[in-house]
């Protein structure tokens, strides 16, 4: 019997690629009415026309009717302010990758939204058990029932970019995710059209752990004057039939977020196989971050 994932109502803070793909999948598949709040006004306008043009280009392409692609489009609201997500069933958080920002969000959270409402954070290598510590109320233990029924309800929902096209979701258990918050999770990301994989909390999870050193190698290989950056990429995307090669991909992903990542993993483990290549930190120290700043190991216009 398939569990019911009982979320009436989406909070998505965070309207960047991932927030905006986020709302775009849960109101689209899963049919949920999301409340997208971002700092940034100019982000959230951002978000909402690549919504309007998803949305737009699958009733071009005759996938969509228009009526249900207005339907999806209405569910999506935007918020000003945190305090509007008071009665949503689940939020999942989108923002920058800073585990002291993390923390404080889903402090905030914790006390403002209904005691029942699932916790997500859609991080790519952020200690997830670490994110739900913060969320047991001061005084309370981390073990007794307050603290427990507290950090039970924090999970990692990992969305893969673009959201609309990857298929897979990646969930995560903390050391104190609760089963029910784990089965509602998986319920809920099928319902958008994903298929889970799961992945307890180490550092980068599946598939960082795995990405990152396969890309840092990659650009260690283009270091060391092992092959030029187009035959490392046409390897991989002929040999194997990746849809990207690794440095495309890291361009896509962003080199920044890569290091940053490399940097968790490495911190995370001491195993010198996650050591960012000095290639990597110079092209982020020149602000050559990939596809968003117009240049990484490719140019784009
Ligand atoms: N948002 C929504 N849809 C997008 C999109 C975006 N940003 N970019 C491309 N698409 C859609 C296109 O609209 C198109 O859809 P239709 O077939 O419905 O028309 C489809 O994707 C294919 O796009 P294109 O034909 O323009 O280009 P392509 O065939 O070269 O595919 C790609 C582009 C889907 C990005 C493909 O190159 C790919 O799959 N690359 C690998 C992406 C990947 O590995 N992502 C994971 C990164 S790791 C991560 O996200 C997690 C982490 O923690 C770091």
């Amino acid at each position: 019997m398939s569990i019911a994932h009982g979320i009436k109502r989406l909070g998505v803070l965070g309207a960047g690629q991932m927030g905006t793909g986020i709302a775009f999948v849960s109101a689209l598949h899963a049919k949920v009415p999301v409340l997208l709040h971002d700092k940034s006004a100019h982000q959230i306008s951002k978000g909402l026309s690549l919504i309007d043009k998803l949305l737009a280009k699958d009733v071009s392409k005759g996938r969509l009717q228009p009526s249900d692609a207005d339907e999806a489009r209405a569910r999506i609201q935007t918020v000003d302010a945190l305090e509007a997500m008071r009665d949503v069933d689940m939020v999942v958080e989108a923002v920058t990758e800073n585990l002291d920002l993390k923390r404080a969000i889903f402090r905030d959270f914790a006390a403002k939204i209904r005691p029942d409402a699932i916790l997500a954070t859609n991080t790519s290598s952020i200690s997830i058990t670490k994110i739900a510590r913060a969320v047991i109320p001061e005084g309370a233990s981390a073990a007794g029932e307050e603290g427990k029924a507290a950090s039970g309800r924090v999970v990692g929902l990992h969305f893969f970019n673009p959201v609309p096209v990857m298929k897979l979701v990646e969930l995560i258990s903390a050391v104190q995710t609760s089963q029910d918050t784990l089965d509602r999770s998986r319920a809920f990301a099928e319902a958008c059209g994903k298929e889970v994989a799961t992945s307890q909390d180490v550092p980068g999870f599946v598939s960082n752990a795995l990405l990152m050193p396969f890309i840092n190698e990659a650009i260690m290989c283009l270091e060391k004057g092992v092959a030029t950056r187009d035959d490392i990429d046409k390897t991989f995307r002929l040999g194997m039939a990746h849809p990207m090669g690794p440095l495309q991909l890291g361009d896509f992903i962003g080199l920044d977020t890569c290091l940053s990542i490399q940097q968790t993993l490495y911190k995370g483990t001491s195993d010198s196989k996650y050591r960012p290549s000095v290639l990597l930190e110079r092209m982020v120290d020149a602000q050559y971050l990939g596809k968003k700043s117009g240049r990484g190991f490719y140019e784009y216009n």
